[in-house]
């Protein structure tokens, strides 16, 4: 990781995506809000990964979804390079260009029925390259993926290809048109374990060297603790605790985390913990309260009552959990709770 000084390229400020949807039977068909997500701030910078990590549900991909703006925020604000971004108006290719997706599915992702230099080709030639450059432009980007000698790959097709190679191709194909920012929807889960680490490295160096912006989505806390820099924890389409990287696994200070933390499988533990109750993290309904409360082990009668708000807990590091209040009458219970349950840290 390099020194040079980080700058903001792409922001997001309280951006919220709630959708209207029917359930119930023929007969009775009610609609209720899934707030898929709800009032999320990130802040994407130059030469830094940001991991966002959550289990199923919890709102990663709209998130990335909005901030590539396929899919239009309910409420809140994108900013680009210091300037707010039009909402209300279309895509621009300017910000397709600045911004780029990367999914999780790389045979979903490619066109199967066409050879590896058409994928890379309709970006180049979209956003300004010129024909007699394309053959150039296309082995140079395959050449910073990684897959070398560029020319064997230009001509082959996708099902030529190992999962981990063509994961490979559509990062390329992202870098096509200089992105600034690159957002990885879960880049690594469908791929065979043997290849995960060296697109970690890949995304890391293009982070570290062409000082991308990197929104890195995972379920896998402990592969967002290898690559990323600042590490956000969502659950239930809200952002429940955030630190850099190393803070927020060496002292997590809200309980979701420390489940999270503990069910990641530790050969040499003699048991673990597993993320404890039904998974209910499926977006959220209006309900009162902490989204959390129904898992959690920590669970006090204010949650269940009043959604907690966002509580500083140590320098950059916020965690969304009444355990950290410092009102009296909350944190005389918080205290009692926290010395039954263990070592949340409170500052
Ligand atoms: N178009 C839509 N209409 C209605 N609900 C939606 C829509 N898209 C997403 N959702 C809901 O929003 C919530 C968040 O979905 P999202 O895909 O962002 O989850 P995720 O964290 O990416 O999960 P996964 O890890 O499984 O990919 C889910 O409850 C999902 O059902
Ligand atoms: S606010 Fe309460 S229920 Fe929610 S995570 Fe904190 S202690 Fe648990
Ligand atoms: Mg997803």
């Amino acid at each position: 990781m390099t020194n040079e000084a980080s700058k903001s390229l792409l922001e997001a400020r309280s951006l919220s995506r709630h959708f209207l949807v029917r359930s119930g039977g023929t007969m009775i068909r009610k609609k209720r809000v899934v707030r898929a997500v709800d009032d999320v701030s990130l802040d994407l910078q130059s030469g830094r990964v940001t991991a966002v990590v959550g289990e199923s549900g919890s709102g990663k991909s709209v998130l990335a979804r909005m901030l590539a703006r396929i899919v239009a925020p309910t409420s809140g604000e994108l900013v680009l390079e210091a300037t707010p971004v039009a909402l209300k108006q279309k895509r621009t290719l300017a910000y397709a260009s600045k911004v780029q997706l990367v999914l999780q599915d790389p045979f979903a992702s490619i066109n199967p029925v066409h050879r590896i230099r058409h994928s890379l080709e309709r970006p180049l030639l979209i956003h300004g390259a010129t024909k007699a450059d394309v053959e150039s432009l296309s082995e140079a980007v395959l050449a910073r993926v990684s897959l070398d000698p560029p020319s064997r790959y230009l001509d082959r097709y996708p099902h030529e290809l190992s999962g981990g190679q063509l994961q490979r191709v559509s990062i390329a194909r992202a870098l096509c048109v200089h992105p600034q920012v690159l957002l990885a929807d879960e880049p690594i889960s469908m791929l065979d374990v043997s290849v995960r680490l060296g697109v970690l490295n890949l995304l890391r160096g293009l982070c570290d060297e062409d000082r991308l912006a990197i929104l890195y989505i995972t379920h896998d806390i402990a592969s967002a603790r290898y690559i990323a820099d600042e590490i956000v924890v969502m659950y239930a389409g809200q952002v429940v605790e955030q630190s850099n990287g190393t803070r927020l696994i060496d002292e997590p200070a809200h309980p979701y985390t420390r489940l999270l933390i503990a069910s990641v499988p530790d050969p040499a533990a003699p048991t673990r913990e597993q993320v404890a109750g039904q998974h209910t993290s499926a977006g959220s309904t209006v309900q009162e309260g902490c989204r959390f409360e129904p898992r959690c082990p920590h669970a006090m009668q204010i949650c269940r009552t009043s959604e907690p708000p966002i509580f500083e807990v140590g320098e950059g590091h916020m965690a969304r959990c009444w355990l950290h209040s410092d009102s009296k009458e909350v944190s005389d219970v918080a205290l009692t709770v926290r010395q039954r349950g263990g070592a949340i840290s409170k500052q």
